[in-house]
């Protein structure tokens, strides 16, 4: 029988420390992209496909997370005051948005321990997992189509992407036969960032996941595989490999707009991707940039 899904993920333990100093005192979640902390354009991806029950996994330092989804009345006092009624609207828009929970991770044992985590909110039911350094074009379809596959397979749904070959080592790469459906792939193996050379090829899971309650279970016997962490790549891997168990894994092929935030580079990238699109910043930004890089060598 299909599920009905509520219930979203979204691990946010991590130290961000590809973004010291910035990171020091500051969760990487809470970096602005544009004018919204990253982890709002995620919550808000859920929220979009149904998800209103957003668990963050995090840790310490990361109480401006909390903030960020909470009423602050001195804020929203001052605005009203000075009748500020548009800049009101944003700020209470982030605070209605989700019933958002937290817990804390505890051990920083990986991404498979932080998921593991969510065990006793999520119960039985499938839920997702969505990773805060992808952000998906709100424009594009994402996770409500691998909702749509997860009921419809009964299986473990993941985004993939086509990458270069040469960042293979970067991502959970799968290895994949066709199915009827131009965007879905059956997955019969996973492996967690492997070389250009090891790589069974350049299907990488991007930062979504539709699962099932037996990951949990997977996850508790899954022993630290790269980086000494607990991967949830390597437990997705144990459901590719015994199919019977919930399903097996697909994967729905992403070919839409998606930043990663996740790198300094990356995240430049994504700002000014996003920030030529806008109607109030696109218009000025567009011709400064076009002479901006004329001028460059
Ligand atoms: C994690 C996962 C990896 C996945 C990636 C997507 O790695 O372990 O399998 O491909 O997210 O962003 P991380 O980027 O957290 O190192």
């Amino acid at each position: 029988m299909a599920f009905h899904i509520t219930k979203a993920v979204i691990p946010a333990a991590g130290l961000g420390t590809r973004f010291l100093p910035a990171t020091k005192a500051m969760p990487k979640e809470m970096l602005p992209v544009v004018d919204k902390p990253a982890i709002q354009y995620v919550v808000e991806e859920a929220v979009a496909a149904g998800l209103t029950d957003v668990l963050m996994i995090t840790g310490r330092n990361k109480t401006a997370l909390e903030n960020h989804f909470d009423r602050i009345g001195e804020l929203e006092a001052t605005l009203l005051q000075k009748g500020d009624i548009e800049r009101l609207r944003k700020v209470n828009y982030s605070t209605d948005l989700a019933e958002v929970h937290y817990l804390r991770q505890g051990d920083p044992l990986g991404l498979g321990h932080a998921v593991l985590r969510a065990k006793m909110h999520v119960g039985d039911e499938p839920f997702a997992v969505l990773l805060g350094d992808d952000i998906i074009d709100e424009r594009d379809v994402l996770l409500s189509r691998m909702i749509e596959e997860q009921a419809s397979r009964n299986a473990t749904i993941v985004a993939l992407l086509e990458v270069d070959p040469k960042l293979t080592h970067l991502y959970g790469i799968a290895t994949v036969e066709a199915t009827d459906d131009d965007d879905v792939v059956r997955i019969t193996g996973l492996v967690e960032k492997p070389s250009t050379e090891e790589a069974p090829s350049n299907y990488a899971i991007i930062g979504r996941y539709v699962l099932r309650p037996e990951i949990f279970d997977i996850l508790e016997h899954t022993p630290p595989g790269k980086g000494g962490e607990i991967q949830l790549t390597d437990a997705l891997q144990t459901l590719a490999a015994n199919p019977d168990i919930a399903g097996g894994v697909y994967g729905v092929v992403f070919r839409g707009r998606r930043y990663d935030t996740g790198d300094r580079l990356d995240y430049i990238k994504a700002i000014v991707q996003l920030a030529v699109d806008r109607d109030d910043l696109g218009p000025d930004l567009r011709p400064w940039l076009k002479t901006f890089a004329e001028g460059l060598d």
